[in-house]
């Protein structure tokens, strides 16, 4: 790998940092006292009350979770202009106009007077993480040569958890500033990350992908030879080439994706998002320190305990970071999902045991609470190295070019749905599942490790535009492609290219 290929991938992959931020930041500044009884009023008094009462429904507010979620319809609707953006004039300009728009949003949440304030500053921050989220990881993929792609990709989920974990930090401290202006410099520090991709996209090149799909065919070979190091690009430019013809006979991606031959595709860049939330990781992620509080810790040790989880967080993103081009996608999926399973259990049964159905505990020790963290610090390590990461890799390397930015769409917006419905609905849901919300995610787990089984062919070190092989020879996919559909560069026979692949 060029030296030159791994700075503009740490670059780009800073468009990370902006949507981790904020998924740390809204948990902490919401269990904040200051924050809570200027804007909710109604959940500080239900707080305030007695610990005798419900522990599981302490927190129960609809205005609340708006607060939080707001953000996430945001970024679903900007992923489909920006997919356009990228599509037209390159991934850098999407990556431009998510980093403005979210610094933006972060000056009026920091001076918000108001609920309206808050939740119209969190709109601005989504359709920036829209616009970044929708392009970062598009660029990693094209610009990585095959054989790292995965490493590469996996930046960007390795900026994300040092975005969470740098909000849990910030929580930490703000808290405790007298005053009761700590949760603005939460808020207002969101513009930190958001200049470093809105500066770093004005000097990333476009990807050789984006070039030729755009017609400046000079500029990318001559972009291809630089981050690959070599002048022998022949063959990876005649794919890009091929693959970006393929494109230009069809005009319409958004109809096209419907196409029989792209049902794989489009299968996986539906489910693997949904299932990504469906593990449940952002209850820990925007909860955590409420959740933490519910189990019976202070307010401190609250968010301390948010802290630890972000830095498992951290740390096991490097085991995938290490591990994913050799070990495969496939291997990490199945080894994180039966992990998550098991802490999900045991923390629910935990909590069952304590809190019973009636969530009030009388004798919940510090020992015991501590083993309920470690379960949760088990459970986001094995997200960290399998969901998290792969669920941004997987989609942006399965899709030919012609469908890429549009595949892409549909990724980042049934992400943010179901980040949304679980952010909207989790302090409900927490009221009246009780314990039986772990067993709940539990079971999801267990359903898309299944699938993961069946149903993801193993993408490692493919070259991205020679993908369709991998699904050609699929047990069960294979029956929606026919040789025609696959279209690669050079003149090896199918079979011959799917021996390779
Ligand atoms: C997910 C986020 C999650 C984060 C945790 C990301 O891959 O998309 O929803 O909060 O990982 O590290």
């Amino acid at each position: 790998m060029t030296l030159f290929v791994f700075l503009t991938c740490i670059v780009a992959s800073s468009g990370g940092l902006i949507f981790g931020y904020d998924i740390g930041i809204s948990g902490g500044v919401t269990s904040m006292d200051s924050f809570l009884s200027r804007f909710f009023p109604s959940v500080y008094k239900k707080q305030m009350a007695d610990s005798s009462t419900n522990q599981y429904c302490k927190f129960d507010s609809q205005l609340l979770t708006l607060f939080t979620s707001s953000l996430y319809v945001a970024a679903l609707l900007s992923s489909f202009l920006a997919s356009t953006v990228t599509r037209m004039f390159g991934r850098k300009w999407s990556m431009f106009a998510g980093g403005i728009t979210f610094l933006l949003g972060s000056a009026i949440n920091c001076a918000a007077m108001n609920v309206l304030m808050l939740i119209l500053g969190r709109v601005l921050l989504g359709i920036g993480i829209g616009a970044c989220v929708q392009a970062v990881p598009l660029y990693l993929s094209e610009m990585a040569p095959a054989d790292l792609r995965g490493t590469l990709n996996i930046g960007f989920q390795f900026m994300i958890t040092i975005g969470i974990f740098a909000a849990n930090l910030i929580n930490y401290g703000t808290a405790s500033i007298k005053g009761g202006w700590g949760w603005r410099v939460s808020l207002g520090l969101a513009a930190v990350p958001a200049l470093f991709i809105t500066i770093g996209s004005l000097v990333l090149p476009d990807t050789p992908n984006s070039l030729i799909e755009r017609g400046h065919d000079e500029e990318a070979k001559a972009m291809l030879r630089k981050i690959r190091g070599t002048e022998d690009v022949r063959d990876e430019y005649d794919d890009l080439v091929a693959a970006s013809d393929e494109a230009k006979s069809v005009d319409h991606p958004w109809s096209n994706i419907l196409q029989r031959k792209y049902r794989p595709q489009l299968t996986i860049a539906i489910l693997i998002p949904f299932f990504q939330q469906l593990t449940g990781i952002n209850v820990i992620m925007f909860y955590a320190p409420v959740l933490f509080k519910t189990i019976g810790f202070g307010s401190e040790a609250s968010l301390a305990s948010a802290v630890i989880t972000g830095i498992v967080n951290v740390f096991a993103t490097f085991v995938s970071i290490a591990t994913v081009d050799k070990l495969g996608r496939r291997a990490l999926f199945l080894q994180g999902g039966t992990q998550m399973l098991l802490s999900q259990f045991l923390v629910g049964t935990l909590i069952a045991f304590k809190f019973g159905i009636s969530g009030v505990a009388t004798d919940v020790t510090k020992n015991y609470a501590s083993i309920i963290v470690l379960f949760i610090c088990f459970y986001v390590a094995a997200f960290a190295w399998s969901w998290g990461p792969l669920g941004w890799l997987v989609p942006s390397e399965i899709f030919p070019l012609e469908i890429r930015s549009a595949g892409q769409s549909i990724t980042v917006s049934v992400n943010m749905f179901f980040t949304f419905l679980i952010a909207q609905v989790f302090l409900t849901a927490l009221c009246h599942l009780k314990f039986g919300l772990f067993y709940f995610f539990a079971g999801w787990v267990a359903i898309m490790t299944a699938f993961i089984t069946f149903f993801l062919p193993e993408t490692k070190s493919v070259p991205i535009e020679e993908i369709t092989l991998v699904w050609k020879k699929h047990w069960f996919w294979s029956k929606f492609i026919s040789d025609e559909d696959v279209h690669v560069g050079n003149s090896e026979s199918v079979d011959d290219r799917i021996e390779d692949a």
